[in-house]
């Protein structure tokens, strides 16, 4: 791919309109004065094009987003659940009025396919229906007592204002998976989205005053070196909950600074799925799967299959037909309706997963798949076969359009290899023998497996990992009692 024919157009600024040139984004932080603000650039990664100018926030503007946080709580909190609700419906609305725009900004901000990019603004938006809807579900209880003068009863109360730093590789579905069950819960919460995808984050956030939401109950806070304001707003114990979604690294580096102010914390960090294919599994729908779980987003998601084990009698036909579907997938500019695999985001990004790549080749494994003449941040979808655990495509979370393939002989192999890592995420297995499927999803060390399914993720579902993968869920019932505390009001009668 060549950067000359990836569209250079400029996003709008000030409106929910299709572009219109104006290339200037400001963070959405009530009070703002952005006349002396830095600005950074931001790049398209199919092209190296500048598209926008955003806010560079540092500390002043994290102190004020804090304090506006701290006011919006305790406004926020006494809206009644079914105002709450009702925000969050007519949200939900205005995300999916303004698919086209949402799906074109996160295509052209982190180079997400033009038509997936639209499955993600309704995979979004389902968390804000959801969420509208368990605003008015959170209940508490009536407890026993064995005094007949004391009634016990639960409390679920705000936790208070939230922290949430999103990543770029879903700009829009990260946010509202976070923000949604936040509202619900009474919290406020500031979104630091990630420095390649500011833009989704604005809008998502102009959409919601739109619909009458107030603007001190979210808020976004932009930076192009996000240590600062992350410092900040960790250390301000006004910031009751920090959520967030990663590198395991950082996810650990926020969890040890957390203890000093006593957060809640929800780390949602890196994965290094296994997949593994019986014998006795439909080949042709489980390379569909594979398809569709390794190269959605390029590659680019912490659930997606990063080390495929397939059994030994299947091994050649499965290997065949997945390079075969490879071989077919359209590499192109992410604007394209025909385009399935964009670039990656940075060279960061390329550079790592082209990496694993070589590393493979030159430790003797082999590409079963053809060669793409790729430029800039662009990586030839890849299968590689004789694949050994000391490989980096082996050690490591890929990030990109590469699937290597590992034989196995039996179930307890395919187990024992599968959690054989730090990480614990999402796991899949592929099968029609219904007691092995039971068994392995069983035995799997992961917070989510897809049994003869590679696309689990849902809004009603929890999605979390245990491990190095991180704590707590989002998503479903359970993810908004990761935004709820639990008070325990003991009244003696008659005193
Ligand atoms: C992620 O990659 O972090 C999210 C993927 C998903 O929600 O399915």
């Amino acid at each position: 791919m060549t950067a000359s024919n990836a569209s250079s157009q400029t996003l709008a600024n000030d409106t929910l309109e299709a572009p219109a040139g104006d290339t200037v984004y400001t963070a959405v932080i009530p009070g703002l004065d952005d006349t002396d603000l830095k600005r950074y650039s931001l790049r398209s990664p199919a092209s190296g094009d500048v598209i926008a100018e955003i806010s560079d926030c540092g500390v002043a503007q994290a102190r004020l987003a804090a304090d506006n946080a701290q006011r919006g709580f305790e406004a926020w909190r006494k809206v009644s659940p079914f105002e709450r609700a009702a925000l969050l419906k007519a949200w939900h609305r205005a995300v999916i009025d303004a698919k086209e725009l949402l799906a074109l900004t996160m295509t052209r901000e982190m180079g997400k396919p033009i038509k997936e990019a639209r499955g993600e603004v309704d995979y979004a938006a389902g968390f804000l229906e959801w969420y509208a809807e368990q605003a008015k579900r959170i209940d508490g209880d009536i407890l026993p007592s064995q005094h007949p003068d004391k009634r016990l009863s639960v409390l679920r109360q705000p936790v208070g204002p939230v922290l949430a730093i999103t990543p770029w590789n879903f700009p829009a579905a990260m946010i509202t998976r976070k923000v949604a069950p936040g509202l619900a819960a009474g919290c406020s919460v500031i979104v630091k989205p990630a420095e390649q995808t500011p833009i989704t984050a604005i809008l998502l956030a102009r959409l919601w005053q739109q619909v009458g939401g107030p603007a001190e109950a979210f808020q976004v806070i932009t930076a192009e070196r996000p240590a600062e304001v992350s410092d900040l707003l960790m250390d301000d114990a006004r910031i009751r909950k920090v959520t967030f979604t990663g590198s395991t690294p950082v996810g650990k580096h926020l969890y040890a600074k957390s203890a000093a102010t006593m957060k809640r914390m929800s780390l949602e960090l890196g994965g290094h799925a296994p997949f593994l294919v019986f014998d006795d599994a439909d080949i042709d729908s489980a390379v569909a799967e594979v398809m569709a779980s390794k190269f959605r987003n390029g590659g680019q998601t912490c659930v997606c299959a990063n080390r495929i084990y397939v059994q030994r009698a299947i091994f050649d036909t499965f290997a065949e037909r997945l390079a075969a579907a490879v071989d077919d997938l359209v590499v192109g500019e992410p604007e394209s309706e025909s385009t399935q695999v964009g670039p990656l985001v940075s060279q960061a990004g390329r550079d790592k997963a082209q990496s694993h790549i070589d590393d493979a080749l030159a430790s003797g494994a082999k590409r079963l798949t053809r060669e793409h003449d790729v430029e800039g941040f662009f990586v030839a979808p890849t299968v590689l076969s004789g694949v050994t655990a000391g490989m980096r495509v082996m050690q490591e979370e890929t990030f990109g359009p590469v699937a290597p393939l590992i034989v196995f002989d039996d179930e307890d192999e395919a187990v024992r290899q599968a959690n054989d890592t730090p990480f614990g995420l999402a796991a899949y297995l592929w099968t029609r023998n219904l007691g092995r499927a039971t068994r392995v999803s069983e035995a799997l060390d992961y917070g989510i497996v897809g049994v003869n399914d590679g696309g689990p993720s849902t809004p009603q579902a929890p999605f979390g990992g245990v491990k190095d993968s991180g704590l707590g869920r989002e998503g479903g019932r359970y993810g908004i009692d990761e935004y709820l505390d639990t008070k325990f009001v003991s009244t003696r009668l008659d005193r």
